[in-house]
């Protein structure tokens, strides 16, 4: 008889899952691996099971079932976004802050006549506390033009009335995407309180099984990071030094942009390679990842497009505005902090030049103007609700390697990882000592909450 209906399991494709989640009968061992293992072969596994093993790989793909969805949502926004500048006549920006660029170097002295504000306060600043009025305004310290680093929005704004409800619309929706896809990310902390009910003594039944590999090859968990925008700390994994895209003898070609360690390789870089650490079938798909946009580029993309509208809060008389609030809030921190009495006397020359050059540092990327001023209205737009949903979808991501660092401390403490790091190289992942593009998708979202002032008559 041929059936015609649908069944639940035909539609939930539960066959593929049950058989991924088997368990072996009873008395099976797991088959001993031929002398001539290598990685990319079959999992190399002897001896018998253990009980808590059932727990330890149910957690793990658990967590690859939950890493499933969220790269759907991210990649929904990620491509409809790369879609929409397409459909506007642009391109957007595949970003890489390692690569040079012209215009990352470039440096443009402030000019007073598009910042009055700014070059008042500097003016008056370097006569007060330095005796010489264009001292911050001119020479080797002086203040550059704010914003001037990074920025290529590359679309027209949504003028008609038709345009911005389909721009309010897509916002809308991708925030609605990203919601999703940071609440599946925090759903899934809960999974390491029952991996934790193994112990130590348990774990160790049979951890030496994994080596060398680890929670470190996780493809699904590399293209997150990937698809956030994590592009240069993957680099040396995807695109390790000393590399060949040649493939090895008997080894499936390497896809478009990534490379095999060779023996030029650094050690650590081989370890860590995405080559040595993954299956082939997942280089294909972190290979991909990498060519493709992340959604740093759409952030990135957006900011600059609305920087480049220019129109409202990021008009040019809105940016003097922001940038001399925050120029002043500086210098009275500064003062502050120095403990010098007010009124003041024996300014030190460096320290107050490094302060005003420290907001000058932080003003120079036109994405974190254009963040800090978009943040300071108190009502909120599609965008600024989008750009939200960015920033929670980052934090939540830091949160996952915090969980999962406590976590690990809780089972193995400062022993080795299978995979040959341990708890020091994860404690890096989260260092504010790393360059905050190593560790956040959109430090510009990040660094913009410092500058955020209250709006005068707000
Ligand atoms: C007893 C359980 C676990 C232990 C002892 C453990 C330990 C470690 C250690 C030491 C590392 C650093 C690399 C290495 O030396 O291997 C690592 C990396 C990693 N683990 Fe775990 N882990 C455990 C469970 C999990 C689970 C359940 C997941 C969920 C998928 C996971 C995902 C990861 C990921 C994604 C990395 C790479 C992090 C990065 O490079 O930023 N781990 N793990």
């Amino acid at each position: 008889m041929t059936r015609t209906h649908l069944t639940y399991s035909e539609y939930i494709n539960d066959r593929a899952v049950i058989e991924a989640l088997r368990l072996p009968r009873q008395g099976d061992e797991w088959p001993t691996p031929p002398a001539d293992w290598k990685p990319g072969d079959d999992w190399p596994t002897g001896g018998g099971w253990v009980h808590h093993e059932v727990l330890f790989i149910r957690t793990h793909q658990a967590f690859e079932v939950w890493f499933a969805q969220i790269i759907h949502d991210m990649h929904a926004v990620i491509s409809e976004a790369g879609a929409y500048w397409a459909s506007r006549g642009g391109q957007l920006d595949r970003l890489d802050f390692e690569a040079p660029t012209a215009a990352r170097d470039e440096t443009k002295p402030l000019d007073p006549r598009g910042f009055p504000l700014v070059a008042a306060t500097l003016r008056q600043a370097g006569e007060q506390y330095l005796g010489d009025g264009r001292a911050l305004l001119e020479g080797d310290g002086g203040f550059q033009a704010p914003g001037r680093l990074h920025g290529r929005g590359g679309i027209a704004a949504p003028k008609s009335a038709s345009e911005q409800a389909e721009f309010a619309r897509l916002l809308t929706s991708w925030t609605a995407r990203l919601h999703c896809a940071r609440l599946a990310v925090r759903s899934t902390l809960s999974f390491f309180d029952v991996l934790a009910t193994l112990t130590p003594a348990e774990f160790l039944l049979f951890r030496d099984r994994l080596q060398p590999a680890s929670g470190f090859g996780s493809i699904q968990f590399r293209e997150i990071e990937i698809m956030l925008g994590l592009r240069e700390l993957h680099r040396p994994k995807i695109q390790p030094d000393g590399g060949t895209d040649e493939a090895a003898p008997g080894e499936p070609s390497l896809p478009e942009g990534m490379l095999r360690p060779t023996k030029a390789t650094p050690q650590n870089q081989f370890a860590q390679s995405f080559y040595f650490a993954q299956p082939p079938w997942g280089w294909e798909r972190v290979a991909k990842r990498y060519r493709e946009h992340s959604l740093r580029d759409v952030v990135y993309g957006l900011l600059n497009a609305a920087a480049e509208w220019g129109d409202g809060d990021l008009s040019a008389s809105r940016l003097d505005e922001f940038v001399d609030l925050n120029l002043q809030a500086s210098i009275r921190d500064y003062f502050r902090g120095s403990g010098t009495p007010l009124p003041l006397r024996g300014v030190d020359a460096d320290g107050f030049r490094n302060a005003v050059s420290e907001v000058d540092r932080a003003m120079a990327q036109r994405e974190t103007l254009a963040a800090a001023v978009l943040e300071m209205d108190i009502h909120r737009t599609p965008l600024t609700t989008f750009l939200d949903a960015c920033l929670r979808l980052d934090g939540a991501i830091v949160e996952w390697r915090d969980r999962h660092i406590r976590f690990v401390e809780g089972q193995i403490g400062m022993r080795r990882g299978t995979g040959g790091g341990g708890i020091q190289y994860l404690r890096q992942t989260v260092s504010p000592r790393k360059l905050p593009y190593y560790t956040h998708g959109f430090p510009a979202l990040w660094l913009a909450r410092t500058f955020v002032q209250k709006r005068s008559g707000a």
